[in-house]
């Protein structure tokens, strides 16, 4: 089975992830090395500054640039996406379908960084069970103060995918809750959110073998199934 990193900046000069080709390049280069088979390239979006159209357009580019220079025996197999940040039109833009992983109705959702109410958690609804989109919500463990534990319930409660990033298993301070998360199957999806080669690098592997100590080969299985079939072309 393949190993996926979910959720990763590593498009050249199009967010706050790698800044050029030079930077990509290497960040594809240590995640092919540590065995990662699978990158999901998920830029940030953020509908309240740029259209959908631009953002594709963009997002194009940086494929391009990065094509024409690294050759792709060098780079793991690169899927793309966005991370689609919530705003109040969502649910109303016709063609939020085309941010979806490419081939699938799967969308990497990052909930607002505010305190979240009856009508974010309506608008998630909608888009799972009214527009038919397999919703993963981006590192959930960011959003600790601002979701009331009500909503986090309702949302928990949704058809959602639930994401967590590696880096947040490593420390051990705190990351007993989110390893219960997977255990308990609250959590079905791991990522890296790379958006450098320092600060914030490349650590699927390492995440996932703190999981493998903590929990055992089958949780890595679980997740590497569900995100299989998250990733299955269906268009
Ligand atoms: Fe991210």
């Amino acid at each position: 089975m393949s190993v996926i990193d979910f959720h990763s900046h590593v498009l050249p000069g199009i967010d706050d992830g790698s800044k050029d080709v030079a930077m990509s390049r290497e960040m594809l280069a240590k995640i092919k090395a540590s065995g990662v088979d699978t990158v999901v390239a998920t830029p940030h979006f953020y509908g309240n500054r740029r259209s959908l159209s631009e953002f594709l357009e963009r997002r194009q580019g940086a494929i391009e640039r990065l094509f024409a220079e690294v050759p792709p025996t060098e780079m793991p197999e690169l899927r793309f996406g966005a991370e689609v940040a919530f705003y109040s039109g969502l649910t109303k833009e016709n063609d939020l379908h085309k941010l979806c992983i490419d081939g699938t109705h799967t969308l990497l959702l990052e909930m607002p960084f505010s305190v979240w109410t009856d009508f974010e958690i309506g608008e998630v609804t909608k888009l799972c069970l009214d527009h038919g989109f397999k919703v993963a919500i981006a590192h959930i463990e960011r959003y600790e103060s601002f979701a009331p534990d009500e909503m986090m319930h309702q949302l928990l409660r949704l058809p959602v995918y639930i994401q967590i990033n590696s880096g947040t298993l490593l420390p051990w301070r705190g990351r007993k809750k989110w390893l219960n998360m997977f255990k308990e199957g609250q959590a079905q999806l791991l990522g890296s959110d790379c958006h450098n080669l320092t600060s914030r690098p490349p650590n699927l592997a390492e995440g996932r073998e703190m999981l493998r100590r903590k929990l055992g080969d089958g949780a890595l299985r679980k997740i590497d199934r569900t995100t299989a079939e998250l990733l299955e072309k269906d268009l």
